[in-house]
């Protein structure tokens, strides 16, 4: 089963702050990245829990499908980089997929369509960062669908009141 790095974070508020600020990506960096993405599934599904209406909650699910499939892709980057096999955790197994108990309203949506865009970016530049070039293209892929997921959170907001 896959293990966090010994220096990874107790919290998930901690781990983002730390990845966020990363530029370019240590093993260790890709490996807490796995855990984070792997927690967007179970953060998703809860706030999907809460949508308003069927349509939000849809939105919102597939968002956290995706960051299971984005958590896998990063698991490829780290057996492309050193061979070593890495798969996500599941919930159980991952100190960052624990309910934060917050609904869904328009200042958590357009927080996501905030933090989603963010994460384009971060992606890219890691990218950019990543000499080997199919490492870097699956980083990229993970970046692209990070701007469907702040999409389907601001269509989600235009829900909000339907
Ligand atoms: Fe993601
Ligand atoms: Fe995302």
């Amino acid at each position: 089963m896959s293990q966090l790095p010994a220096s990874a974070p107790d919290n998930a508020g901690a781990a983002f702050a730390h990845i966020n600020a990363v530029v370019s990506p240590t093993i260790d960096d890709l490996k807490l990245m796995v855990f984070l993405e792997a927690s967007g599934l179970t953060a998703y599904e809860e706030l999907a829990n809460s949508a308003p209406n069927a349509a939000i909650g849809e939105l919102l699910r597939a968002n956290g499908r995706e960051e299971m499939a984005h958590a896998h892709r990063v698991s490829k980057v780290i057996k492309r980089l050193t061979g070593e096999d890495f798969p996500p955790p599941t919930a159980e197994h991952n100190r960052y997929a624990k309910p934060s108990g917050r609904g869904v309203d328009r200042q958590m949506l357009e927080y996501l369509v905030s933090a989603e865009t963010s994460g384009n970016d971060l992606y890219g530049t890691w990218a950019d960062n990543t000499a080997d070039p199919e490492a870097a293209a699956l980083l990229r892929q993970n970046g692209k669908e990070e701007i469907r997921h702040a999409e389907r959170a601001a269509q989600a907001i235009t829900l909000l009141d339907a």
